[in-house]
């Protein structure tokens, strides 16, 4: 079993009545997406992105994660796609593991039933990176990981996955990780992510999926709005 132990990463569960409020209300426009009567198939599949390193992109999906799993009707799964940096799996204290990028290394593997790792919560799990290897982004392409997540995705009613990424603007994986994905968050740090950049993710977007921009480290009273997943309609920055 894994946990999140002193690393930091998952302040929700913390007496922080504020920022577990901003999760849950983040949440719903999540859920909705994925589940709702509009809902299109692999909505329920999550990609979290963001343009550069430490906008917060593995914060987000430890905190959104552990909303999520608070639902009584859901399995939620975060799957750790950030193969150079693995901060999810160390945080969760599963360096040296083996994982998501294991175990499609073998196009004849079953899926990923013995990489998923259970966590100190009810209906939250999570799939570490594995060992680390330079082909992610051919990794990404093949055939085994779209069905490996697909089948992850179906295998049950009423199961979230929550993929972390590395940033888009300095890895090539996030176009392959779109491909994969049925829905998009993108994180933006306030005072932080510039204009320009988040112009560049969203040109990178699919614009069939939804997406919702999350922004990160605002000042306290919009701390992690959701800009709800019209944005091309909407002034969002
Ligand atoms: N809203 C927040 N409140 C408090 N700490 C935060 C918040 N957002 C991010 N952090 C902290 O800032 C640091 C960077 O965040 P995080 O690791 O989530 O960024 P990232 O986008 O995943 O970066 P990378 O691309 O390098 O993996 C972490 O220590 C994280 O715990
Ligand atoms: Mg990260």
């Amino acid at each position: 079993m894994a946990s999140f132990g002193e690393t930091g990463l998952l302040v929700a569960r913390d007496e922080d009545p504020n920022l577990i409020d901003e999760f849950r209300r983040l949440k719903n426009p999540v859920l909705q997406n994925a589940f709702g009567r509009l809902s299109a198939p692999g909505a329920n599949i999550v990609m979290v992105c963001s343009a550069l390193s430490g906008d917060g992109k593995t914060f987000s999906v430890a905190n959104l994660a552990y909303a999520l799993s608070l639902e009584r009707d859901l399995s939620v799964v975060m799957l750790d796609l950030d193969n150079a940096r693995g901060s999810l799996t160390a945080a969760m204290g599963l360096q040296g593991a083996p994982g998501f990028f294991d175990a499609i290394q073998d196009p004849d593997a079953a899926g990923l039933d013995d990489v998923i790792v259970r966590t100190e919560f009810d209906r939250l799990s999570v799939i570490p990176t594995g060992t680390k290897t330079s082909d992610t982004l051919e990794l990404l392409n093949s055939r085994t990981a779209r069905d490996a997540i697909t089948g992850l995705a179906n295998a049950k009613a009423g199961t979230l996955v929550l993929m972390d990424t590395p940033p888009v603007l300095s890895m090539p994986d996030g176009s392959a990780i779109m491909e994969l994905a049925g829905q998009v968050l993108v994180v933006v740090a306030a005072g932080q992510t510039s204009e320009g950049d988040v112009q560049k993710v969203l040109n990178t977007l699919d614009k069939e999926k939804p997406v919702g921009l999350v922004l990160n480290k605002a000042p306290r009273s919009r701390w992690l709005d959701y800009y709800g997943g019209d944005y091309y309609a909407s002034t969002y920055y």
